[in-house]
């Protein structure tokens, strides 16, 4: 292990499974040391044994666990002090932990089939020649207690962690946060005009003021059932929002600090619980992109948002 001034420390969010542990493992095995965080105090602690035990380059020191539920500002809060006593400052935060807002009843493979025509669209650049139905005979539900919670988890968690840590994050000499989103946070799929304008706002006008209200707004429709009237997504919809909230979000505090870097990154279509292990990566490949943003050297882009491929292909 390098010496405390050359040593780098990384913290990621729900990191006991999926993208988020391999995240850990990946930079872990570069010699950062890692705060595997998890929810659940069980499902974390096995998780950094299953890491040590399968990587031969990884040893105790390397990867620590503290228990973090991004819902709760009490763990958040114990977290931020348990990393200022321990190790005094923060390099990387990986802002991974998230929910995908959907429930899938019947034939799984709808999801699937939800998702690869949601880029479909993305490739065709937006043109959608007939609205989609799925042929598999599943069904894809979006309850409001869904939604709320993913609107809580992925974008508020973010935002809760982000605020919790600046502060460590500011010590380091090269700062770094990287905030995993989606690809179905594109623009190409927000039906719903005035959502899309706030959000694709690139200039100062852009606050987390608007960010909210957008996110407000959508749920008071959600809760009034009054969104396909104002055009907000057909599926995936608090996902969709969730994550152009978190891109939105990125694009404020890179500009707030221009010392940073500070990218959202979608890590492709990942074979995880979130989407039913439907994808068409590994773990291990889905967690190569937000790594590589991890790891940018200081002065590297700010305020952008990287679909995986063109992450990879940086520098
Ligand atoms: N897989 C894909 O194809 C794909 C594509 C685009 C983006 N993403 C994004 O990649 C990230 C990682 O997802 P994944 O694919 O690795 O899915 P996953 O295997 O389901 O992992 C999600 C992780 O988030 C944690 N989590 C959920 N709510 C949390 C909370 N309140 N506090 C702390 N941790 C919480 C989960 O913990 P529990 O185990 O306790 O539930 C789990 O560790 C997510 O942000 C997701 O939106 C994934």
């Amino acid at each position: 292990m390098a010496d405390t001034f050359t040593q780098r420390y990384a913290l990621v969010t729900g990191a006991n499974k999926g993208i988020g542990l391999e995240i850990c493992r990946q930079l872990a095995s570069k010699g950062i040391v890692v705060i595997l965080a998890s929810r659940d105090e069980k499902r974390g602690l096995e998780a950094r044994e299953r890491l040590l035990k399968e990587s031969r380059s990884i040893s105790d020191g390397d990867v620590v666990f503290h228990q973090l539920d991004v819902v709760d500002p009490a763990s958040v809060v114990v977290v931020a002090d348990f990393i200022k006593t321990k190790f005094g400052r923060l390099d990387i935060l990986v802002n991974n932990a998230g929910v995908g807002g959907v429930e899938i009843e019947g034939d799984i493979s709808v999801f699937q089939e939800y998702a690869e025509a949601n880029l479909n669209i993305i490739a065709a650049k937006g043109a959608q020649a007939h609205p989609f139905h799925p042929k598999t005979n599943g069904k894809m539900i979006e309850t409001l207690k869904d939604a709320k919670e993913c609107i809580e988890t992925n974008y508020y968690g973010t935002k809760r962690v982000t605020e919790a840590l600046i502060p460590l994050l500011q010590k380091s000499d090269s700062p770094t946060i990287v905030n995993v989103s989606s690809a179905l946070s594109t623009l190409l799929l927000q039906p719903n005009e005035w959502a899309k304008g706030v959000f694709s706002s690139e200039d100062s006008s852009l606050n987390e003021e608007k960010v909210e209200e957008v996110l407000h707004e959508f749920h008071k429709d959600f809760i009034d059932g009054k969104l396909q009237q104002n055009n907000w997504p057909p599926n995936f919809a608090a996902y969709k929002v969730s994550k152009e909230a978190v891109n939105a979000y990125t694009r404020i505090i890179a500009r707030k600090y221009p010392s940073f870097c500070i990218n959202s990154v979608c890590p492709g279509f990942v074979r995880t619980d979130i989407c039913y292990s439907l994808g068409q990566l590994s773990e291990a490949e889905g967690a190569e992109a937000p790594v590589k943003l991890a790891l940018l050297p200081r002065g590297g882009p700010s305020g952008s948002f990287f679909f995986r491929e063109e992450a990879l292909s940086l520098y």
